[in-house]
């Protein structure tokens, strides 16, 4: 089970009265949400505040940071412990903004995943990619490097209390939001690593949410794809209206399957299932086997599904009914 979760990060917007009033806005608008939880990320010195205008509300507090520290001579920081008492459940961590502008390193960022678990907060990991490395076709490598690195030392279970944002560096902001299927793609590759990482059931249960130019009138186009678990969203986040409707079309839809996209090079010499390598003949069979392996987000299969690189990538497979359906890049059939 994977229950779709959206998140908003306000980064450094806001006063008192705004966060006040957005939170309230937020509550009101999401009273009873169905198939969708959400949770808002406020700046530090507007937490008490919003966590008072929450309390009792569906509606979760997060926070966009913190040390790694529980308390210390660490001017201008804010522990887990500190967030903990304001009511915050989840922090997010790595975002591209702290990597980026703050420099903020691998190993900083894996203490920090660490102590918030310590303190019972779940970290919400980011990971992504800049656009000159997946110009040089290294998005993979630099979240594969991400992501073990952000875990390294954790038990199973503690990954298992994580949440993870597929971020593309060049998304975030810039009105440019990743296509669903490349969202899929990288969302597909993580779970693979989670599978390594930890276990299947890990990869079948961790919640993976795309966040980057997210917005009321594509929301429902990314979260449709099976990988995505909900997203992270700043800019529209900022307006209640549309924050709203972004929770409302990532909300799952009872009793309607996400479809499994099987992602696939027919003419290739290899695939890979998450990140096994597969031999052609198998490729075959899978191309045959797609009813059997498409399914509901629901869980009820386990095991995950064929993803390519995207360069590898020439045609894809959607699995509606025994033989699939061969679709180009833009899902038109052909
Ligand atoms: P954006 O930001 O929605 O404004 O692109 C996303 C994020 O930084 O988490």
């Amino acid at each position: 089970m994977r229950p779709p979760l959206v998140v908003g990060n306000w980064k450094m917007h806001g006063g008192l009265a705004e966060a006040r009033a957005l939170a309230q806005s937020v509550r009101d608008g999401l009273k009873r949400p169905r198939g969708v939880e959400v949770v808002v990320c406020p700046p530090f010195t507007a937490l008490a505040a919003v966590a008072e205008v929450l309390g009792g509300s569906v509606v979760g507090l997060g926070a966009q940071n913190c040390h790694w520290e529980p308390h210390g001579a660490f001017t201008g920081e804010i522990s887990p412990t500190m967030l903990a008492e304001l009511g915050c459940r989840l922090v997010l961590l790595g975002h591209s903004e702290r990597r980026h502008i703050f420099r903020e390193t691998d190993d900083e960022i894996n203490k920090k995943v660490a102590a918030v678990l310590r303190h019972g907060l779940q970290p919400l990991l980011c990971v992504g990619e800049t656009a000159e490395e997946r110009r040089q076709g290294l998005t993979f490598t630099v979240v594969e490097g991400q992501l073990r690195a952000g875990w390294a030392g954790l038990s199973l279970e503690d990954m298992g209390r994580c949440l993870l944002a597929y971020e593309p560096v060049w998304a975030i902001g810039t009105g440019v939001n990743a296509t669903p299927a490349q969202a899929a793609e990288v969302h597909g590759y993580l779970r693979g690593l989670a599978s390594e990482l930890g276990s299947k059931d890990l990869a079948q249960t961790v919640r993976i949410l795309y966040g980057g130019s997210v917005k009321a009138d594509n929301a429902a186009e990314v979260t449709q794809e099976p990988d995505v678990d909900g997203v992270l969203v700043g800019g529209a986040s900022l307006q209640a209206p549309s924050f709203i409707a972004i929770a409302k079309k990532s909300a799952a839809k009872g009793g309607a399957p996400k479809r499994r996209l099987l992602l696939c090079d027919p003419e290739s010499t290899s695939c890979a299932i998450g990140r096994t390598a597969v031999p052609p003949g198998a490729i075959e069979s899978n191309r045959l086997g797609i009813s059997a392996v498409s399914h509901s987000t629901t869980g009820a299969r386990s095991g995950y599904l064929p993803a390519l690189p995207l360069r590898q990538q020439r045609s894809r497979y959607v699995s509606r009914g025994r033989a699939g359906v061969r679709v180009d890049s833009r899902g038109r059939r052909g």
